[in-house]
């Protein structure tokens, strides 16, 4: 009788324990970034020169790839532990915005995005950072 006691005690343990991580992985999930509008007068702004796109790789490495992932397809090794999906930089939802439209989310951040504009406070850094997330589109 003790054993069975025992038995039924850890299988109910086992049971509420597991109930717990299903319910927590539900709980865990991230949330799909919301859109993400930008004043018009940002959204036309374009780079004043010629975006140096190795530049911006080097940057990618540095400040970006965390999250991001190296291709951009929000996969680096921060990226789990964010409550926002960081989306993928691959496809024509993300290249469809406009330069300057990528240009104000990266210098001016939002939540878990970080605003760069201080971080790397060169605009031209900052654009080419922009022209490096235009080789990412598949
Ligand atoms: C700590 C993680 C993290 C780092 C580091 C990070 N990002 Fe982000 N980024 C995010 C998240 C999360 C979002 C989605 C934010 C939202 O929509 O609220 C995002 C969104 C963006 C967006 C807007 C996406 C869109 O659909 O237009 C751009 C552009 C961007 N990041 C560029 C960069 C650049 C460039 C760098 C490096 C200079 C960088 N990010 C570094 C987490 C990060």
């Amino acid at each position: 009788m003790k054993t069975t006691t025992k038995i039924i005690t850890l299988l109910v343990t086992a049971m509420f324990v597991m109930v717990l991580l299903v319910g927590n992985s539900v709980l865990a999930q991230q949330a799909k970034a919301k859109a993400w509008p930008v004043g018009d007068k940002d959204k036309a702004m374009k780079a004043p020169a010629k975006a140096d796109v190795n530049a911006g790789k080097e940057l990618w490495a540095k400040h970006c790839k965390s999250c991001h992932g190296s291709k951009g397809l929000g996969d680096g090794p921060k990226a789990g532990t964010l409550k926002t999906n960081p989306g993928d930089f691959s496809v024509a939802a993300f290249q469809g915005s406009t330069d300057g439209e990528l240009f104000f989310r990266t210098s001016k951040g939002r939540d878990e995005m970080p605003a760069y504009e201080k971080k790397i406070p060169e605009a031209n850094d900052r654009w080419a950072l922009v022209a490096f997330m235009r080789t990412l589109k598949k």
